[in-house]
């Protein structure tokens, strides 16, 4: 009994000092590792040992973890590294943690399809010019990615391939200015555990897709898309109730700015300048106690309400009064009715704006010399939608006439009530 018990003790300390003085690198990582350093034009940076030796140590090298004799993190962030990664960088598959940002990594990104251990991967600020289309198979533990900042696919730009709806522990994706193009998946407002999604400076088109409704996100950026730009209604996002941070500037996105967005409790910071937004600013968004608002750069029309914001600004809209609470005359709240039935035509609501339709840009009014509204003549304006009671408020109105091609008068007589 003593005497095995011994021989497990020697056996154990035997062991021991095997994996510590002879726990040669796995060879295929050690090939990697070479591999790496001879892709770059200044491997000096690396400060690694000129005649090879053993990564994994000890001592290890500079920049590399490993476990056991695997390599498990490479961290050369904002080394001045110029270079290219090697295509077999998929068969570090014990890698968890991985840190190439802020360098000068050119050329093709490896697949890292297959990396199933790979928890955070941040490849930003470099100048890599491919993304392979089967980059993101298989990460099956990844929590962090960040690819911002990469000429990736310049000319046709890429899409977000749907093998990433697998990824189902990914928290955080940054996209900012990489060349993203087409409609945001779907998928993304699926994802069960993220929480921030950084699509800035793409050239992303179409709109929200409906899933996001359901999506617990916390921030949101797709501001700023080049070209097009994306579009639709802004609806959905009411329903993201964990919203800190929306960032929706610089697109296209029209129609209301939703009542139920007081929803958003969290949120903190909402940006929605440069879009084309029209109707009135709901009474619930000027409730919202929020460190920033901007909605610069819309069609919103009506007064300016109050707001509760810390910091606000809403330059160039179509507001009828400059200065906020006050309110709008009387005939201009029945022309804003009007122009809510007919669900705030673009062209009308960058027209309409100020406080005085009879001398302002109000195209398709006439008035009397007394500036009383009598005909609303908005011929080839495609409207559509219903009309709107409070027009019956415009006193002295006789006439309403719109129609495709010319002036076409609906004969309708409202009386003066
Ligand atoms: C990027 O471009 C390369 C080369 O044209 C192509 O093979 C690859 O599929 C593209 N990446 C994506 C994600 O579409
Ligand atoms: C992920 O995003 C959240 C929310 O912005 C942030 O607090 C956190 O630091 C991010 N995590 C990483 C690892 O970047
Ligand atoms: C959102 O707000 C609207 C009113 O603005 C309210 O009727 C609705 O119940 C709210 N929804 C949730 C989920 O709180
Ligand atoms: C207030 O908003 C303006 C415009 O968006 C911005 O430039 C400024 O930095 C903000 N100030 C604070 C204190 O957040
Ligand atoms: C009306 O619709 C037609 C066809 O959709 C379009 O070509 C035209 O520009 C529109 N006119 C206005 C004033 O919006």
């Amino acid at each position: 009994m003593e005497f095995v018990h011994q021989w497990l003790f020697y056996f154990g300390v035997l062991a021991f000092f095997f994996t510590l003085v002879y726990s040669a690198t796995d060879p295929n990582d050690l090939k990697i590792l070479n591999d790496f350093k001879k892709g770059l034009d200044n491997p000096e940076l690396l400060k690694w040992p000129e005649n090879g030796g053993d990564p994994c140590g000890p001592p290890s090298w500079p920049h590399v973890f490993c476990s056991g004799d695997r390599v498990t993190q490479i961290q050369v962030q904002n080394l001045g590294l110029k270079g290219r990664l090697p295509q077999t960088f998929n068969q570090l598959t014990k890698l968890y943690n991985l840190g190439l940002q802020k360098n000068h990594f050119t050329g093709k990104l490896p697949t890292f399809s297959g990396l199933s251990e790979l928890e955070f991967a941040y490849l930003d600020n470099n100048e890599f010019d491919t993304i392979p289309a089967d980059f993101f198979d298989g990460l099956s533990s990844v929590r962090v990615l960040a690819l911002d900042y990469n000429p990736f696919n310049k000319t046709t730009g890429w899409s977000i391939p749907t093998e990433l709806a697998n990824s189902v522990q990914l928290t955080n994706l940054s996209l900012v200015n990489c060349n993203v193009v087409g409609p945001l998946p779907d998928f993304l407002g699926k994802l069960p555990s993220l929480v921030a999604l950084k699509l800035s400076y793409n050239r992303l088109s179409g709109e929200i897709p409906a899933s996001f409704g359901e999506s617990l996100m916390q921030i949101l950026w797709l501001n700023d898309q080049d070209g097009d730009g994306m579009t639709g209604n802004i609806d959905v996002v009411a329903n993201m109730v964990s919203l800190t941070q929306l960032w929706l500037h610089g697109n296209r996105f029209t129609e209301k700015i939703p009542e139920n967005i007081g929803n958003l409790t969290s949120l903190k910071d909402l940006n929605l300048n440069r879009n084309q937004l029209v109707g009135l600013i709901p009474g619930t968004l000027a409730n919202m106690e929020l460190d920033n608002l901007v909605l610069n750069n819309n069609q919103l029309m009506g007064p300016i309400p109050n707001f509760k914001a810390g910091n606000v600004s809403y330059d160039s809209n179509s507001f009828c009064q400059s200065k906020p609470g006050v309110a709008c005359a009387p005939e201009v709240n029945a022309l804003l009715d009007f122009l809510s039935g007919m669900n705030y035509p673009v062209n009308l609501a960058s027209q309409w704006s100020g406080n005085e339709p009879c001398t302002g840009p109000w195209i398709g009014l006439s008035c009397t010399a007394n500036s009383q509204i009598y005909v609303i003549n908005l011929p080839r304006h495609n409207l559509s939608g219903t009309l709107s009671p409070s027009v019956a408020k415009l006193e002295s109105l006789i006439d309403i006439g719109w129609g495709e091609t010319v002036y076409m008068v609906l004969s309708l007589k409202i009386s003066p009530n």
